[in-house]
Order: structure tokens, then sequence, then C-alpha cells
């Protein structure tokens, strides 16, 4: 590891306290900063893991609103879900603390009152957005809009979601507040900002030339902001909830939640190390990393950093490895959707199963571009790499040499080529799987340590220690003695990855500490010594646990079909004269095909009992030709014969749209005599 460095200080996105944490938040943030930080200290290395819940912002006080709650209220209901489920999960933190801690308001109030007596701060009053039946001032998530950008309709006063744009509430086409539903004015009020145009030639000359080798999506991302130019940035705003600004006549104005947020970081480290704190966070001999996703990049690498460079005493991150996002089965995560795998409930759901979890997130994480989430990959990842050659591997291992050697290690004589080969193959893990960490590469750092397992089995399976059991009895003690010396290098090479699965094999093996700088030895264990009958490291999940889930997101996305769809209003009266007018019929689809020279029409050929007859519908983008055929569709029979793209259409088939706006063709429930009328 760089010897520039004394000691290292991880950082990890303190998550909002408004919903539990979900499989994104973990495959983000926690478990790629608990890999380092395991690996680390394994290695003997000075390290530290900060961790808390972010316990301010508007969507804490929105939720507390629809609730009849106070916000108090709704953070501490979730800041202990958190940290309990942080906890089940094996997230390792020194310290997991809060922002409404007394402590994080001291330092962040204290951090703002130096900025301001050393002039760092604009202050400005400019015209904000105003809700004038709540009698508030609406920032950020109180108010939703057009955007202007791309036109997204629900976009928030502080971002666009669907394009990702950083927005101020004012920016917004027709905003509506999300506290009254009405359409705000505009009021002026102060604010105070920081000066981000300032210091932007320091942060182009800290990033763009002394950071090149960041993550490319992190240093992209800076790069694209610094070339549009920073701005001021309000960070103060009209609310009740947060830390006061320190400041006379600034009464029922906070911080901006961004701007004391990452100061949590460091009222963390105060609360973990009241005396040392300052170590970590100012010497140059300091490694800081903050663990993040990729929707905080500018404020971790832009903001925070002008804030500490404001500052003046505190040492810049090193590096920050953001990732991208983790989708599940194929949906973007929602916390307001529920669409997500929760931790708190993974963990009741699949008790014991903490390292799957893991296992799944990191093989799957979003490091370098978005990835998906599926539970059937997190099933066959389990059955056919955790059991089948993790597992498996220990337990064969385990096995034989109970069965040949009642558990104890036997000598290991003179090797063969083949034991070389094995041996040559693994010398090298503990070099490429270290660097891999440290490079932030935690999918290929896992696949190193798999593939040790992998040359365990294949070692088994070439040399066939059962069948030499009866004729060369040395040969075996060698065997089983490398086979059980690669277990104790997966128990080292597991732990940052799979602590609890790890901490088990030590326990089968009988290991005491592991240490990082065994990796890749082949003594780690004497002969004579003695190692536990094997349990299984890994189960099988089967069919049923999975299908359970793929349920529950079903139900979930029904549910959400019927709370975002908004029938149109229903049309003026008519009478069952007028209906009777529409002659509706049910028709079999014989053959369908694509219009030629159209990609919007299907042309059909309907028998309708009545001698059949052509019908063009528009819903080529939905349905490919062969679908259709066979199936009974309603279709209007007395409209006029009109020409579309030269083909005669004597109908219209009927259709309806869904929850994603495709057009589904309408048909009866059961089968019908081609011919029958609709009424
Ligand atoms: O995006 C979020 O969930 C924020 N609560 C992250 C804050 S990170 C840090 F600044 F505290
Ligand atoms: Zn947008």
């Amino acid at each position: 590891m760089d010897k520039k460095f004394k000691r290292t200080l991880v950082t990890t996105a303190l998550p909002y306290a408004n919903g539990p944490v979900h499989i994104g938040h973990l495959a983000g943030v926690y478990v790629p900063a608990d890999i380092y930080t395991r690996y680390l200290r394994l290695r003997g290395e000075d390290v530290i893991m900060i961790g808390g819940s972010d316990e301010h912002g508007v969507p804490i006080t929105i939720k507390a609103q629809k609730e009849g709650v106070t916000p108090q209220d709704i953070v501490d209901r979730y800041h202990n879900i958190i940290k309990n489920s942080m906890e089940g999960l094996g997230i390792s933190f020194d310290v997991y603390s809060r922002t409404t801690s007394d402590m994080h308001h001291k330092t962040a109030s204290d951090f703002f009152r130096k900025l301001y007596d050393k002039g760092e701060f604009i202050e400005k009053t400019s015209v904000q957005l105003y809700d004038e039946k709540a009698d508030q001032y609406l920032a950020d998530r109180y108010v939703t809009g057009t955007c202007p950008k791309c036109g997204n309709e629900r976009a928030y006063g502080d971002q666009c979601e669907a394009c990702g744009t950083s927005l101020n509430a004012t920016d917004l086409i027709n905003p509506v507040s999300a506290i009254t539903g009405n359409t705000p004015v505009l009021k002026e009020t102060k604010h105070w900002y920081m000066p981000l145009d300032k210091w932007e030639p320091k942060l182009r000359e800290w990033i763009l030339e002394q950071h090149k080798e960041w993550k490319p999506n992190v240093y992209g991302q800076c790069k694209s902001w610094l070339d549009d130019h920073l701005q001021p940035r309000a960070v103060t705003r009209d609310l009740n909830w947060g830390i006061p600004v320190p400041v006379e006549g600034a009464d029922g104005k906070v911080l901006y939640v961004w701007f004391d947020a990452p100061i949590g970081y460091i009222s963390n480290t105060k609360e973990l190390l009241p005396d040392t704190w300052e170590t970590y966070w100012k010497d140059p001999e300091t490694r800081i990393i903050h663990f993040i996703g990729k929707d905080n990049i500018v404020f971790h690498c832009l903001i925070f950093p002008a804030m500490l460079m404001a500052e003046g005493s505190y040492q810049l991150p090193e590096n920050v490895p953001a990732n991208e996002f983790l989708n599940l089965e194929g949906d973007k995560i929602s916390t307001s959707r529920n669409w997500a795998v929760w931790l708190h409930e993974y963990l009741e759901d699949f008790p014991g199963k903490q390292d799957v979890l893991r296992y799944v997130l990191t093989a799957n994480a979003p490091e370098s571009k978005d990835n998906d989430f599926t539970w059937r990959d997190f099933q066959a990842r389990n059955n056919n790499e955790l059991v089948a050659i993790l597992g498996n591997f220990v337990n064969r291992a385990l096995v034989l040499t109970h069965k040949y050697f009642g558990g104890v290690i036997p000598e290991a004589h003179e090797l063969l080529d083949i034991d070389r080969e094995a041996l040559a193959e693994f010398k090298n893990v503990k070099d490429t799987l270290g660097a891999n960490i440290e490079n932030f590469k935690f999918r290929e750092a896992l696949k190193d340590a798999m593939n040790l397992a992998r040359i365990g089995n294949k070692y088994l399976a070439d040399t066939e220690p059962w069948k030499l059991a009866k004729t060369d009895m040395a040969r075996v003690e060698t065997i089983m003695n490398l086979a059980v010396q690669i277990c104790a290098n997966l128990a080292i090479a597991f732990e940052p990855f799979l602590p609890f699965s790890a901490e088990k094999l030590r326990g089968m093996l009988g290991m005491g500490e592991v240490d990082w700088n065994k990796l890749g030895d082949t003594d780690i264990l004497p002969a004579g010594h003695a190692v536990e009958k094997p349990v299984l490291l890994f189960e099988k999940i089967e069919d049923a646990a999975i299908e359970a889930q793929m349920q529950r997101l079903e139900r979930i996305k029904q549910e959400n079909i019927v709370a975002n769809f908004k029938p149109k209003a229903v049309a003026p009266q008519v009478t069952i004269d007028d209906f009777a007018k529409l002659d509706i019929r049910v028709g079999t689809v014989l053959e369908c095909s694509k219009v030629k020279k159209s990609d919007k029409l299907l042309q059909f050929n309907i028998e309708d009992g009545m001698g059949g007859r052509t019908i063009v519908s528009g819903i080529a983008k939905w349905y490919e030709p062969e679908e259709l055929i066979g199936k009974q569709v309603c279709f209007i029979a007395n409209f006029p014969p009109r020409k579309l793209k030269g083909v005669e259409s004597q109908g219209m088939i009927l259709s309806a749209e869904d929850a994603d706006g495709r057009l589904i063709v309408i048909g009866p429930t059961g089968p019908v005599k081609p011919g029958a009328s609709v009424g």
C-alpha cells in the first residue's frame, strides 16, 4: 500500500433517515466501503470507518407532515432500523452516529460560523417560491414542476431525477407546492451562498490535474461540472427543521442539509475519537476516502472540498470511488414507490444469509455502469458459485481430512508437478487481490478470491485422493495437507467480502487471528493440527424462496399502477340508443402482419362470422404480429372503410393503455363465436 499514508479515514455517505436502507445503498456504498476497511484492518493498517444517518432535509419534514408526527419521530424510527440492519449485515462501522446529535449540531454550526467570520460567504437577497397557504418558503423537495431541461413533469426543486440535472426551485416550469398543491408565489428572502466560482480554479487543478487516477465516471462528472463553470450555491434554507444559522437576523433559517451532512463525517469522527480526531482530518499523512453513490459526486468532489478549502485546516479526500446505480429487476430503485429490497426485510426473510447478499452485491456491483439485481441471479450465484464452488471445496477438503486422518492435518511430502502447478496458480493471489481492492475494483477482487476455491476444486478433481487412498497414502497426505492450506487461504481471502462465512471457516479450521500477509502461503496450518468436522458454509436456495420475493415485487408493481393511474374524466352522458349505434363485435385473428413502409400499423385478417374482413390498427409498436394470431379481439364493425397506407381498413380494433402507456388489445375472457355482438 502507498507508503505516503500512515492512516486511512473511510467515510460512507450518510443515508437519509426517511426510510430504511436498500440493496442500492449497499451495493453503491456500504458493502464496498466495508470490504475496503476490513481489508486494511486485516493488513494491520490504521483505519477507521465513519457512518451515520443524515437526519435533516426536506424529505424528512414532508414525511413527518404526511404521517402527522414530528421529524424527530421519523428520524428516530429510521435511524434505528438503519443502524441495526447495517450491523446485521456486518458493515463494520467504527462509529455510526446521526446528524441530530449535539456533537454534530455544534460542529456544523461552528464550521459555518468560522466561514462566516472569515468572510467566505456571499449574503444575497433573492426571490424564492413561497406557499402562501402554508406560510412557508418552498425549497428543494417542497416543490415539484416541469424540468426546464428534459420536460419531466415531476422534477423536484433541487433535482430532476429523470435527467439528473441539479436545479434551483425557481428554475421549475409550472411549480406546485408539495405541501398544499397550490401554485407558489415569489417572495424575497436572504440567504448565504458559497461562492463556488471562487474555488473553481483550485478545484480544477486539484481534480483535473492531480487526480487523473480517479474512476472515469467520477472524473468525467467533475470535469463536466467544472467545464460548465460553478455558480454560487445557497447553503441556508427557510425551514424549521435543521441546524439554526448561527448568525444574527437569521431567525427561521437553517443550514442547507448538504452543507451540514458532510460535516457529519467530522462530527462522527470526533464522537469516536474525542482526543485524536484531528489527526484523521488534518494530517497530510491521512488518506481520506469517501464512498458514495453517483448522485453525490458534486457534493463530495466540489462543494464539500470547497468548504474545506475555505475553512483552511482540513485535508481533501484522496479518492472518491463513487459507484453508479443498482436497478432492481430492470427498474430504478425507488423508496417512494417501495421498489426496493430493504435490508431489514432481507435479514428477516433470509436469516443467516448475510454473506449471500454481500456476495451478490459485490459480484454485481455497479462499479462502472448501472447494473441490475434480479432474484434469479441471486439464486444462481448462491447455488452455482457459493454452494457449488466455495462451499463444496471446503466441505470436500474437510470431509476427506476427517475420513483419512481423523481430522488431523497430515504431513506434506515431496511435491509433484501437479501440486506445483496448483500452487503456482494461487501464489500471486495476495498481490492481485490486494491491488484490486486498493484500486476499488471489488468485483475483480472477489473473482480473485473465488478463483482460489476453483483452483482447490480442480486440484482435488485432478489428484483424486479418494482413488489413491487404496494405494499411496503418502500421496494422499500431501494432497490433503495442501487442500487444507487452500481452505486456510480462503478464510483469509474472503474475510473482507464474506466475514460471516470466513469466521465460520476459521472456526472449522481452528485458526486464530488471520493475517493478510500469510495469503498465498502453504504452511498456514501446521501438520498435526486438528480441524473440526465441517458444517455447510452455504445452502442451496430453493425456487419457493425466490418466487415469494418475485411475487412481492409483482404485488408492489400492481399497487404502483393503481396508485399512479389517474383515469381521465368521464365523457358526457349518452343514451342506450347512442350506444346501440356502435356495432361492436368479437372476431378471431386469422392472420396478422406488418403494413409495408409503416412502423406503426399492423394488418389483420379477421374471422368475423360474416365472410371475414381486413382491419388495420396502429399497434405495431407494442406487438409482434405472431403474438396476436389466434386471439379473439373486439372491433367496431360499422365504421366506414378507410385506406391506411394503401390498405382498406374495415373497422377498428379496441385497445386500452397499460401503466406504461403501451396499448393492450381488448378481447373476451373466454372463447366467443366470431361475429358475436358486444353489448
Ligand atoms: O444522498 C443521500 O442519501 C445523502 N443523505 C447523502 C449524504 S452524504 C454526506 F454528505 F453526508
Ligand atoms: Zn430533467
